[in-house]
């Protein structure tokens, strides 16, 4: 049976009627320049004349705008709440559940409005009776939403549109465009991905990205006021956990080995994600379709980096040697069918520049498209987290929260080289022995500091595609 649109969809999980009563209000008919932001016991009320007068304090003016967005909890999606809501944005955010750090953070933002539901449905079908694939779509059993997805523009604006392999993400992709054209959307962002294909007839489709270009063509179709960004690789795709394409394989030695099929000096476009896609599509925005509208595309990528920068980049960063190998994807870990095919062409798409960078087709399918990164990216918004400093800071704390302990090792050594550098734990304050934790770096301390009161449990999960902070992220390119 479809799944149905609950009567408790629109999760509203905390008031948020902080709205101030505005200047038209019956209340507050004052003109802002009539009273003094500062009380009137303060001696600095005297302050107060007509050159002077300050306006009464007031919240920051809200752009009384609305985005609607879908997997609110990836990583995407996310960012772009964080910084649209800071600044007053309200958003409508489709979450399929509130569980989990990221879901739980979206829903309890006063600015957020939550739509909990999938964006597809199951249709499980009798066994007896024939499958109508015309009413079941292509994959059998597997519909759209369209409740909820109807529900998600209303009262909206503007929409950040991500979409996901998870159920059929053509359909969902073109059911989510409809319902925008419907409900009057000013500016669409949707984020795609190239079917390398369509630009070289020779280069094979790469087929979990392909689905977002047919996505993308059907929101120009359609005529939607629409912008398109184009992700580069993501700094946290990087793991030791034994993921397809992005390991870096913990060695004997404390080193990494990152193998990919990537020539070693072909520039890719790197991105930090969770750091960089909300503010830049926040500015988009806000300068708004006159400027990025009629289906501009652009490359959203800060760093343009060939494997072996990127390898030095990171070990400068995390502070051990990172090697790259130029090798095959190595599978060691069950995955979905979808993702194993879209590895086996991938490996394919970019094995064709084996012996040479220069035949290496660009990772966003169009050269000229990659030749704007990072300056677009960067008119956009000037403060991204490159690798190195997402090695430094963020890489051990993640690789923590997926069970990985190298990071205390680190610690450790840190710990004793202080330990020895003050002479056997005699040095600055606090009782001896043991390392001191204001003797060593910022997130050490904390890591040595977790690490106290971890309960030790070695948690193998075994060879499958699953770690603690990366349940169900599969598609990890
Ligand atoms: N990684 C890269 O380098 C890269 C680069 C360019 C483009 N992309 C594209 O980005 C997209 C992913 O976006 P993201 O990175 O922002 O997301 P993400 O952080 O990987 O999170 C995945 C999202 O999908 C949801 N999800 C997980 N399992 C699901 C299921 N069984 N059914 C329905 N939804 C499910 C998650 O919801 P829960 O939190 O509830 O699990 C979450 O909202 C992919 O299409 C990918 O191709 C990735």
């Amino acid at each position: 049976m479809a799944a149905e649109l609950h009567a408790d969809l629109a999760f509203r999980p905390v008031p948020r009627d902080i709205r101030l009563a505005s200047a038209t209000n019956g209340d507050e008919k004052r003109h802002k320049h009539s009273r003094s932001s500062y009380s009137e016991a303060s001696p600095l009320t005297s302050r107060n004349n007509s050159l002077t007068f300050r306006p009464a304090k007031r919240p920051m003016p809200s752009p009384n705008k609305t985005i609607a967005i879908i997997n609110a909890s990836g990583r995407q999606a996310a960012s772009l709440i964080r910084v649209a809501t800071a600044v007053g944005y309200h958003v409508r955010a489709q979450l399929r559940n509130l569980e989990g750090v990221v879901a739980t953070e979206v829903a309890t933002n006063p600015n957020v409005t939550v739509l909990r539901g999938e964006l597809y449905t199951k249709e499980r079908p009798s066994e007896t009776v024939q499958v109508d694939v015309t009413k079941n779509g292509p994959i059998s059993g597997i519909g759209v939403n369209h409740a909820l997805i109807q529900e998600l523009f209303r009262g909206a604006q503007l929409a950040f549109i991500n979409t996901t392999f998870y159920g059929d993400e053509q359909r969902i992709g073109e059911a989510l465009a409809d319902a925008a054209k419907r409900a009057g959307i000013q500016h669409y962002v949707y984020s795609s991905m190239p079917d390398h294909h369509a630009y070289n007839k020779e280069w094979p489709s790469l087929p979990l990205w392909a689905s977002k270009h047919k996505v993308e063509e059907y929101v120009k179709k359609i005529g939607l006021p629409a912008t398109f960004v184009y992700t580069g690789i993501y700094n946290n795709n990087f793991t030791s956990l034994p993921y397809p394409l992005f390991c870096t394989e913990l060695q004997d030695d404390g080193s990494w080995i990152w193998q990919a099929p990537f020539h070693p000096d072909a520039k890719l476009p790197w991105l930090d994600a969770e750091h960089d896609v909300g503010p830049a599509i926040l500015q988009i925005f806000k300068d708004g379709p006159r400027k990025w509208g009629a289906g501009k595309r652009i490359g959203l990528a800060y760093e343009m980096l060939s494997p072996k920068e990127a390898c030095e980049v990171f070990s400068r960063g995390v502070g051990r040697p990172v090697r790259y190998i130029h090798g095959p994807i190595e599978t060691k870990v069950s995955i979905p069918e979808g993702y194993r095919c879209q590895l086996e062409a991938l490996e394919e798409l970019f094995g064709l520049g084996h012996d040479d960078p220069a035949k290496q087709p660009p990772y966003f399918g169009d050269a000229e498209l990659e030749n704007t990164c990072p300056r677009v990216a960067l008119e956009l918004w000037e403060g991204p987290r490159g690798l190195e400093e997402y090695a430094r800071e963020v890489f051990p704390l993640e690789e923590q929260a997926n069970g990985l302990r190298w990071m205390l090792d680190d610690a450790d050594d840190a710990a004793a080289t202080n330990h020895q550098r003050n002479g056997n734990g005699g040095g600055g304050g606090g009782g001896g022995g043991a390392a001191h934790p204001h003797h060593i770096n910022g997130y050490m301390t904390t890591l040595a500091q977790m690490a106290q009161y971890s309960d030790g449990e070695d948690e193998d999960e075994g060879l499958v595609m699953r770690g603690l902070k990366r349940d169900d992220e599969e598609w990890l390119a």
